[in-house]
């Protein structure tokens, strides 16, 4: 008797499992239990080749801060994100653009407001491993564009890419010509967002007009981590 009740205890507590973990993934990740599941997305792998050629990118690149509601998808993102920091090479690991004595001391953030495929939320960037890590859920550009005076490129954007810098990775090796190497960097990323999204027939804008501590705040940022640029991407 005793052994029916300890397996029928048994298959209980094996159907609570299999239903409790069923119902963790239907609430999309909210859970502890799903978080590394569902909230690390591999991104599609970049495109090395194009229609538009470097020269008529450059040509193209304006700054353009109005865009349509049309979302954009999950491989536009990706795209511009590598354009941004992606390693082109994978034995060095080295990036898509310079960096002093390759000290890499630039973060890639990417806010999802209109993207098919990927929840409003605040990510993270892995150019390693080409993914997105969730770190905020929900559109975050109310609280973004609090902190960059309202600019009306930020409220029309479908995502934005936001470039953050940990300066102690540069100034360990350069001292105090390590603030302007670093500067000088975000400038190197922002110019190949600008012409990726040129290539792709989308617009974006440097914004480098915000409240530093509001939008380190917005963004949740350790306190070694310093905002530089904001990038609102959409269709135009
Ligand atoms: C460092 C820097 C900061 C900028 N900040 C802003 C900004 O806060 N808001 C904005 O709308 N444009 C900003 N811009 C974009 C400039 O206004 C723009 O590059 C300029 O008007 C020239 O236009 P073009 O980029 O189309 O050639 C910034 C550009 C740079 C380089």
């Amino acid at each position: 008797m005793k052994k029916i009740i300890l397996s029928k205890t048994v298959l209980l507590l094996f159907f609570v499992f299999i239903t409790g973990s069923f119902f963790c993934q239907e609430k999309g990740g909210k859970t502890d239990m799903n978080k590394t599941v569902t909230d690390l997305i591999q991104l599609p792998a970049p495109e090395f080749e194009s229609t538009t050629s470097l020269e008529e990118a450059i040509l193209k690149r304006r700054s353009i801060r109005d865009y349509t509601k049309e979302p954009l998808s999950i491989k536009e993102v990706s795209q511009l994100l590598w354009s941004a920091q992606g390693i082109t090479d994978e034995a060095s690991g080295l990036r898509s653009s310079p960096s002093a004595g390759a000290t890499f001391p630039l973060e890639v953030y990417l806010a999802v407001s209109n993207v098919k495929g990927l929840n409003a939320g605040l990510y993270k960037y892995n150019p390693f491993n080409n993914t997105l890590k969730l770190l905020i859920e929900g559109d975050k550009r109310f609280d973004i564009g609090n902190a960059a005076l309202k600019q009306g490129s930020i409220e029309k954007s479908a995502a934005m890419i936001i470039l953050t810098a940990v300066y102690e990775r540069t100034s360990v090796r350069y001292g105090s010509r390590s603030e302007r190497y670093v500067n000088m960097e975000v400038g190197h990323a922002g110019q190949n967002i600008y012409l990726q999204a040129a290539s792709l027939g989308l617009g974006t804008v440097m914004i480098g007009a915000f409240n530093d501590d509001a939008l380190k705040k917005a963004l949740n940022l350790p306190d070694n981590e310093f905002p530089l640029a904001i990038y609102p991407l959409g269709k135009i």
